[in-house]
């Protein structure tokens, strides 16, 4: 069963990923790297060139290419990856638990302040709360539609030295449950 983290820009699925593969030995691939590596720009380049749509049509086709081996991975997803319904139909499938990680606006604009590399950020002026809500507005449903597992980042930012390790132990035995839940289901 592959994995997909989903999740507003800043929500840490690349840190958590990356660990969450070392935890499961397997291999971790970040949706955003690999375009920008075989597009040899990068994702900001790639939306001042070719705009939006055309970065959603690569990002669709890249989904579909990476979780079409048997063989699981952990991928990282770029934050707007459930905006097409395609995608979401992809990743509905049984052969892929979703891992959502959660945050409210407030908090993800907090954290993102210091990351100025996006163009969703760059055309809003910076990594405003409004931008945010407004994101969350149209991607909150959308990523509950998707998801397998739901986790709140938040209570691990505040409790623990470590939050992004604490995250990926706690995604791991969440998955161990869904995988048990899921033979149950289909033996
Ligand atoms: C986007 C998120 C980015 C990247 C692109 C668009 C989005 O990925 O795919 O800038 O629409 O939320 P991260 O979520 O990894 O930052």
């Amino acid at each position: 069963m592959h994995v997909v983290l989903v999740g507003m820009m800043s929500s840490g699925k690349t840190t958590v990923g990356r660990r969450l593969a070392g935890r499961l030995d397997r291999p971790f691939l970040d949706a955003d790297d690999v375009l920008q590596e075989r597009l040899g720009c990068t994702i900001t380049e790639v939306f001042e060139e070719h705009g939006e749509p055309w970065f959603r049509e690569r990002e669709a086709e890249l989904l579909d290419e990476l979780l079409a081996p048997v063989e699981p991975i952990v991928l990282a997803s770029g934050g707007g990856v459930v905006l097409l319904e395609r995608n979401r139909a992809r990743l509905r499938r049984d052969d892929v638990a979703v891992v959502w990680l959660q945050a409210t606006p407030e908090f993800l604009a907090s954290r993102a302040e210091r990351k100025a590399h996006r163009p969703l950020l760059a055309a809003a002026g910076g990594a405003t709360v409004d931008l945010f809500r407004e994101l969350d507005r149209v991607r909150a449903p959308l990523y509950a539609e998707v998801a397998d597992v739901t986790v709140d980042i938040r209570p691990f930012h505040l409790t623990h030295g470590k939050p992004k390790a604490a995250l990926a132990e706690f995604v791991a035995h969440e998955l161990r449950e869904l995988a048990a839940r899921r033979a149950e289901v289909a033996p």
